[in-house]
């Protein structure tokens, strides 16, 4: 295992900030520019100066998000031997390559930041680091496919739009093409759970069976409410978050309801209902205490996914240990000549 005290003390690689050094003669005047370059509207590149602060809230953020791209691959590459026709399968091998292309960009997006890519991956391990808690419920059948597309791939886009202007640049570029992705994943989503909502009998049971599990997880995706949201008002203010979790859960109950219409399935909430007055949707309370016991390491495939994506590491070894040394031969040829 690596050490992972370089994320504690700052950034391994990079030019040291001098936000901990400044810290002890008194507030840093850089820190009110790094402010008004905020304030503005403007871009934070990875090599002006940012409060340490600010450079561990990206890289825990980063990472995390990073981690659930590259998790997120279990639940549904789980069905791609099983897919039921040549389309569906292409579909679904399309959108897990996807998300694995996610996971890359956004771990070099996490690297700007002066961490490593393999440090990263031992703190997820090591259960240090996390990812999005709705990897942890398993998928039962076809119609998953189908609700996690419509669902999880609708909430992680309700939650990465505004990330598109996150004020560290790298991280916010990241999002613009991820976004685009991710609409296509939610897109074929639905149009699954279409086609088996107006199939035989048995087809609609299952898809209604899959929205009945995935719609509470998702709408928990969102985050804890705002009443309990930890690092909610210093994200926001540094231009990383733009909308609080209770905003962006709005936000999506008032893009799926609609669409759940027209896929003829009934969300499990009988809450939900439009509200003329507010012009949005009223809807019930997730369980966030089913929330935090799967966060805390509790859902039904923490530990199976977790299991899962060490073997997978350390079957891989061989493959970074080859490219290492391909990497070393190649520099010392160029070298050479
Ligand atoms: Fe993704
Ligand atoms: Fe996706």
């Amino acid at each position: 295992m690596r050490s992972s005290g370089q994320i504690e003390h700052g950034a391994a690689g990079v030019a040291p900030s001098g936000g901990e050094t400044a810290a002890s003669a008194g507030p840093d005047p850089r820190e009110a520019e790094f402010q008004a370059l905020i304030d503005a509207d403007q871009r934070i590149e990875p090599r002006d100066w940012m409060p340490e602060a600010y450079r561990k809230t990206l890289i825990r953020q980063i990472a995390q998000h990073a981690h659930s791209e590259i998790i997120g691959m279990q639940p549904e590459g789980n069905w791609i031997t099983r897919a039921p026709s040549l389309r569906r399968k292409a579909i679904l091998m399309a959108k897990v390559q996807d998300e694995a292309g996610h996971g890359l960009y956004l771990y070099c997006a996490a690297e700007t930041l002066g961490v490593d890519r393999a440090e990263l991956i031992d703190l997820l391990h090591e259960g240090r680091q996390k990812y999005s808690s709705i990897f942890n419920y398993p998928t039962l059948t076809w119609a998953d496919v189908g609700a996690i597309g419509w669902l999880v791939d609708g909430a992680a886009i309700t939650n990465q739009i505004p990330l598109c202007r996150c004020s560290f640049g790298p991280y916010g570029r990241a999002m613009v093409r991820v976004c685009k992705e991710e609409s296509f994943h939610q897109r074929q989503g639905f149009e699954l759970l279409y086609a088996l909502s107006h199939g035989t009998p048995a087809q609609h049971e299952m898809a209604q069976d899959a929205v009945n599990r995935w719609w509470w997880p998702s709408i928990e995706m969102l985050g804890p409410p705002d009443t309990e949201s930890t690092h909610s008002a210093q994200s926001m203010a540094w231009g990383i978050k733009r909308f609080s979790n209770d905003e962006l859960r709005q936000r999506f109950v008032d893009m799926v309801a609609p669409q759940a219409v027209v896929l003829g399935l009934t969300p499990p909430d009988p809450e939900l209902r439009w509200n003329e007055q507010r012009g949005h949707y009223d809807f019930g309370q997730p369980d966030f205490e089913e929330l935090r016991r799967v966060v805390g390491g509790d859902g039904p495939c923490n530990r199976q996914r977790a299991a899962h994506h060490l073997k997978a590491h350390e079957d891989g070894a061989w493959v970074r240990e080859a490219a290492a040394a391909y990497a070393a031969k190649h520099a010392a040829t160029t070298a050479a000549a």
